[in-house]
């Protein structure tokens, strides 16, 4: 595991994207992992300012994301869809064809599951996977506890997430129970995983994940077993690692 460490938020947030960059340039059918929550907005608002300065080309980029909220519909502000149409997709040249997200209103959420799964099989796999990290290490939404042989599918959030991710919404009731996330096993087989953290409210979750024992308790730390993951931090994140 490797650790960039860098003075402020929006360092952190500008050499994560530089590092997508230069992967999308040397690959530009790359087929990325994407991930969504506060962290990645500095980073993917960075990317559409390459695309817009004619820098950066994602007319044959692929994408996956690591999950969405079980029946919140494309058009919902707080789905994942909105957010990444929002934050990215909407603002650069990729197909829309090419980007994918769990559907969380599939009548048959299982077998969307199942097809999703194969769908990055079909893909190719993914090249880079970007993460953010819960404050209890979850990875997408792979709440602590889950199993390192797990795949995209059905997950219950945690009284935290649900908590935590309330900010977002007007009311914590209206926060779904439910979210459909890939698996531990669906990121471990990204060929690359980068990811990115900020503010001391992670910097536990990090040294857990970085210096603690592989467990499912803390989610992020089965990328210790990753051949080739990076932790982008800023210096609040990084306060609790101990080197
Ligand atoms: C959500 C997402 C995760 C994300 C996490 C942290 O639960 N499912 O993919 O990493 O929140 O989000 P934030 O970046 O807002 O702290």
């Amino acid at each position: 595991m490797e650790l960039r460490v860098f003075d402020t938020r929006e360092q952190m947030s500008a050499a994560a994207a530089e590092f997508f960059a230069e992967r999308i340039k040397s690959k530009p059918n790359i087929v990325l992992g994407l991930a969504t929550g506060g962290t990645p907005v500095r980073m993917y608002a960075e990317l559409v300012r390459m695309h817009r300065e004619g820098k950066l080309d994602f007319s044959r980029v692929v994408t996956f994301n690591l999950d969405e909220y079980v029946g919140l519909s494309p058009d919902h502000d707080q789905s994942y869809r909105y957010f990444m149409d929002a934050n990215l997709f909407n603002k650069v040249n990729i197909r829309k064809k090419n980007t994918h997200l769990p559907d969380g209103m599939a009548t048959d959420l299982d077998a969307m599951c199942a097809a999703y799964e194969k769908a990055i099989k079909r893909a190719g796999g993914i090249d880079l996977q970007l993460l953010g990290i819960g404050g209890n290490g979850h990875i997408g939404f792979n709440e602590p506890g889950s199993p390192s042989d797990s795949r995209t599918r059905v997950v219950d959030l945690t009284p935290e997430t649900i908590r935590d991710n309330s900010r977002f919404f007007t009311d914590e009731s209206e926060v779904p129970r439910k979210a459909v996330s890939m698996g531990i096993a669906t990121v471990l087989e990204a060929r690359e995983i980068v990811l990115i953290a900020d503010g001391d409210h992670k910097a536990l979750a990090v040294a857990r994940s970085v210096e603690g024992k592989i467990t499912p308790d803390v989610p992020a730390s089965f990328l210790q077993e990753h051949k080739k993951c990076i932790f982008f931090l800023d210096r609040s994140a990084a306060s609790r690692l101990s080197r």
